[in-house]
C-alpha cells in the first residue's frame, strides 16, 4: 500500500523539494470516529438519556460515569479522529517522509483508540476499586495527549511544504490546535480531581471547573478547527463564494475573547456563591460568542448562492443555522434563569451543549465528510430518501432534545417524551454512517481528486 502510494507520489512534477505523496490515511480515521458513535457515543448517549428520563433527574448517580464516558468518547472518538483523518489527509506528506507519516498516524490512531476504551471502563470503576482504576483513568488521559501530540508533530514533522506562507485562514486552525493540545494536556488531572477520594471535594470540583473545561473543548478546540476548514474547504467542496477577510478575522478576535471570558467568568461567578451581579463576566462572554459566531457565519456566506448544490450541502447549511441557534441561546439564558428562580439551569446549558455538538458540530462531520468521500473517490452523491431521512431525524431530533431537556426546568412531564430523541438521532447518524458506507470502502479513487490534492499542496 505505502509503495503503491510512493509511486503515485514520484509521477508528480518536481519542484525544488521532495513532492508530495498521495494518502488515504483518512479512512481508517473516520471508520474508527464512525465505530465511536455509534457505539460508546451516540448509543450510551441515548441509553444515559433514557436513564435520566425515567428517573426524571440529571444528576442521578448512576448515570453519571455514563455521561461522562460518553463525552470523551465524543470529543476524542467522533470529533478527534475525524479532525486528525481529516487533517492529515489535507496536508500531504513529503515523499522521502511517507513512512514516519504512516507511523505517527498509525500511533495517534491505536493510542487514541485505547485512550477512550480505557477512559471508558475508568469512568464506571473508579468509584468501586480506586487503586486499579484511578492509575488506569490517568493512564488514559495520558495516552489520548500522545496521540494529539503525535498528530500535530505529524504535520509539523512529515509535511510536504511549498514555502509559501500560511494563509489567513490558518490562523484559525493554529488555534484550535493550540486549545486542543491544552485541553488534552488537562485531561489527567480533570480525571484525577473529578475523583478524589472524598466525593463532596470531587463534586465541588466538577461544578467549579467542568463549564470551562467543556467549552475550552467544544468552542475552543472543536468550534475553531471547524472554522478553520469552512473558510478553506467551503469553496472547494460546495462552490461557495469567497469569505469576507476582515469579518472573518474579527470574529476569531471576538471568538477567543468570549470564551475567554465564559471560562474566567464562569470561576468567579461560581467563587462569589453564584450571588446577581457576579455574573458579568460570565454572561459577556456569552454574548461575545454569539456575536462572533454571527459575524463568522456572515463572513463565510454560506448561506448565499453555491455553485454546486449536493445531497450533503444542506447538512452544512443546517450545522451554520445550529450555531446561530446557540448564540440566541447564549443570550436567552440570563431570562430564563429568571423565569426559573436559578443561579444555573443544568437543562439549560445541556441544552446549549447539544446545540453545539450535535447540531453544529457532528452535522458539520456528516455534511463535510459525504460530501469529501464521495469527491475522494469520484463518486456521484444521490440526493435519495435515506440522506433525507438521516438529516430530518439528526434535526428533528435534536431540536425536540433541546427544546424539552430545557422545557424540564419548567415542568418534569418533558422528562419521559425527551427520553425517546437521543434514540431518533441515532437513528439519523446510523442511517447517514450507511450511505456513506460505500464511498468510504471503496477502493476507486478519483485521479481527479489526487491531482486536485496535489495541486493544493503545491500551490
Ligand atoms: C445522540 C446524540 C446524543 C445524546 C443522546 C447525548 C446524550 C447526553 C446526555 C443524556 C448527557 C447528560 C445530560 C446533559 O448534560 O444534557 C450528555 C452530556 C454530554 N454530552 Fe451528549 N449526547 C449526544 C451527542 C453528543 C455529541 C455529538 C457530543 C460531542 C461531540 C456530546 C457531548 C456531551 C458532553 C460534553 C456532555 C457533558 C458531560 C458532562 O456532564 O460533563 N454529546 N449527553
Amino acid at each position: 500500500m505505502e509503495q503503491r502510494e510512493l509511486l503515485r507520489g514520484q509521477s508528480a512534477p518536481r519542484t525544488s523539494l521532495p513532492g508530495p505523496a498521495t494518502t488515504e490515511v483518512y479512512r481508517s480515521f473516520f471508520i474508527a470516529g464512525i465505530v465511536c458513535v455509534l457505539t460508546a457515543g451516540c448509543t450510551l448517549g441515548a441509553i444515559a438519556m433514557l436513564g435520566i428520563a425515567l428517573k426524571g433527574s440529571y444528576i442521578a448517580d448512576v448515570w453519571t460515569p455514563y455521561v461522562l464516558a460518553h463525552a470523551n468518547s465524543q470529543l476524542y472518538g467522533w470529533v478527534g479522529f475525524f479532525v486528525i483523518g481529516f487533517g492529515l489527509q489535507q496536508h500531504a506528506p513529503r515523499i522521502d517522509r511517507l513512512r514516519a507519516f504512516h507511523v505517527l498516524a498509525r500511533w495517534s490512531l491505536v493510542l487514541m483508540a485505547i485512550g477512550i476504551a480505557l477512559r471508558f471502563a475508568a469512568e464506571p470503576l473508579v468509584k468501586s476499586e480506586p487503586a486499579v482504576w484511578m492509575p488506569a483513568g490517568v493512564l488514559s488521559c495520558i495516552l489520548q495527549f500522545v496521540a494529539v501530540v503525535l498528530f500535530v508533530t505529524n504535520t509539523q514533522v512529515t509535511r510536504h511544504r511549498t514555502g509559501a506562507p500560511l494563509g489567513w485562514e490558518g490562523r484559525f486552525v493554529l488555534a484550535s490546535l493550540g486549545w486542543m493540545l491544552v485541553v488534552a494536556a488537562a485531561e489527567p488531572f480533570f480525571f484525577a480531581l473529578a475523583h478524589q477520594p472524598d466525593p463532596t471535594k470531587g463534586i465541588m470540583f466538577v461544578a467549579e471547573y467542568f463549564g470551562p473545561y467543556r467549552d475550552a473543548q467544544f468552542l475552543g478546540f472543536v468550534a475553531l478547527m471547524i472554522f478553520g476548514v469552512s473558510l478553506t474547504k467551503m469553496r472547494e467542496l460546495f462552490g461557495a463564494r469567497p469569505a469576507y477577510k476582515d469579518l472573518a478575522i474579527t470574529s476569531l478576535v471576538v471568538w477567543n475573547l468570549g470564551l475567554i471570558g465564559r471560562m474566567i467568568g464562569w470561576v468567579s461567578y461560581f467563587q462569589n456563591g453564584m450571588i446577581a451581579d457576579a455574573d458579568r463576566l460570565y454572561r459577556t462572554g456569552g454574548m461575545l460568542l454569539a456575536a462572533a459566531g454571527l459575524l463568522f457565519v456572515l463572513a463565510l456566506r454560506i448561506f448565499e448562492p453555491v455553485t454546486e448544490v449536493q445531497a450533503s450541502t444542506k447538512f452544512v447549511r443546517a450545522a451554520f443555522a445550529w450555531l446561530l441557534a446557540v448564540g440566541a441561546l447564549l443570550i436567552l439564558e440570563p431570562l430564563h434563569l429568571r423565569l426559573t428562580g436559578q443561579p444555573f439551569s443544568h437543562p439549560y446549558t445541556g441544552g446549549i451543549r447539544h446545540a453545539l455538538t450535535v447540531g453544529f458540530i457532528s452535522q458539520m462531520i456528516l455534511g463535510v465528510g459525504m460530501r469529501f468521500v464521495h469527491r475522494f473517490h469520484g463518486l456521484p452523491e444521490k440526493a435519495h430518501g435515506l440522506v433525507w431521512a438521516a438529516f430530518l431525524l439528526v434535526n428533528l431530533g435534536n431540536a425536540v432534545r433541546v427544546a424539552l431537556e430545557i422545557a424540564t426546568d419548567y415542568s418534569s412531564a418533558a422528562f419521559l417524551p425527551m427520553g425517546v430523541t437521543g434514540f431518533i438521532e441515532l437513528t439519523g447518524l446510523g442511517l447517514w454512517a450507511w450511505v456513506v458506507a460505500k464511498p468510504l470502502l471503496s477502493r476507486r479513487r478519483d485521479d481527479r481528486q489526487s491531482a486536485l490534492v496535489y495541486q493544493e499542496t503545491v500551490a
